[in-house]
């Protein structure tokens, strides 16, 4: 069955593991949803955002559960879950490497993003990346506009 792990490296992180698959309106007069067994580990904010997509989820389907443009932590993380869980999570910049001049991963740099570094200067200070040539920003800026923004469901 599908298993999800999102993370914060050292900070917050949760795991979705989809239990059963199966929405019957079949069986008698009730519905049954996809049962899901999620994890997490992090801050309170984090953890309450964690209790609250659980309770959702005991009546509903992920599909529906909606998100929001809060640029938080902790909120970003939970959007990553839940775009996982509904299989549309997917980087821009699909390469292992995002900045050449320093060898910098996208990994680390989606990492730094997600835990709040919403701007080229603020991954520059983190991660060292596109702070020597600059032929990466774009690719970076596209990286970071895809986790500001593109989340909230309609
Ligand atoms: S490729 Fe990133 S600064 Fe040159």
């Amino acid at each position: 069955m599908q298993k999800i792990r999102v993370e914060i490296q050292n900070r917050d992180w949760a795991e979705a593991e989809l239990l059963q698959n199966n929405l019957d309106s079949s069986a008698g007069n009730t519905i049954k949803f996809p049962v899901w067994h999620i994890k997490a580990y992090g801050c309170l904010s984090f953890l309450n955002k964690i209790a609250e997509l659980k309770e959702f989820l005991k009546n509903n389907t992920v599909e529906n559960f909606k998100l929001n443009d809060d640029q938080e932590h902790s909120n970003l993380l939970l959007k990553k879950l839940v775009l996982s869980m509904q299989s549309k999570y997917q980087l821009p910049y699909l390469e292992d490497e995002i900045c050449h001049c320093r060898h910098i991963k996208t990994h680390t740099c989606e990492n730094s993003a997600l835990a709040g570094n919403l701007s080229l200067k603020s991954i520059g200070a983190t991660c060292s990346a596109g702070i020597t040539c600059g032929s990466c920003k774009p690719d970076l800026e596209s990286l970071i506009d895809y986790i500001k923004n593109n989340h909230a469901t309609k």
